[in-house]
């Protein structure tokens, strides 16, 4: 995988939740450029940081919707989201405390998650939110 891209098959038929994946992955793919593209850590930490901010505004989104529809299962949904956050921010802290680890190898981990986590977990979900009608 060079870079992530939003296609059709990753739809979860939820119209929010398929608008802020769109940005979510367009934030992911703006890290990726940053890193191949050679720019500063000051820059690639600035778009490593806003990721993991939109992520958590992303994931409130969806936790809210299971909440709010009772959803049965949010906890594990939930979980998967935590283990993200923490990966996330245990990537961010070893790239500006300057560990060595290649950036494109947390690029793939964190891009390859995603797009198991939207395929798997999301989808259900979307189907579980238009059966209660949530389009
Ligand atoms: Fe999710």
């Amino acid at each position: 995988m060079s870079s992530i891209r939003w296609v059709d098959k990753l739809k979860t038929n939820v119209q929010r939740i398929d608008e802020e994946h769109k940005e979510l992955i367009r934030i992911f793919a703006e890290l990726n450029e940053a890193i191949l593209s050679g720019h500063s850590r000051s820059v690639i930490t600035d778009v490593f940081q806003g990721l993991l901010n939109y992520t958590r505004t992303h994931f409130v989104t969806e936790e809210k919707l299971m909440l709010h529809y009772r959803y049965s299962d949010f906890s594990i949904h939930k979980e998967d989201h935590d283990r993200f956050v923490a990966e996330v921010m245990n990537h961010l802290k070893d790239y500006m405390e300057n560990r060595v680890i290649p950036s494109q190898k947390i690029f793939h981990f964190l891009a390859h998650w995603l797009i198991e986590h939207i395929m798997g977990h999301d989808k259900k979900l979307g189907k579980f939110l238009n059966e209660q009608g949530v389009l």
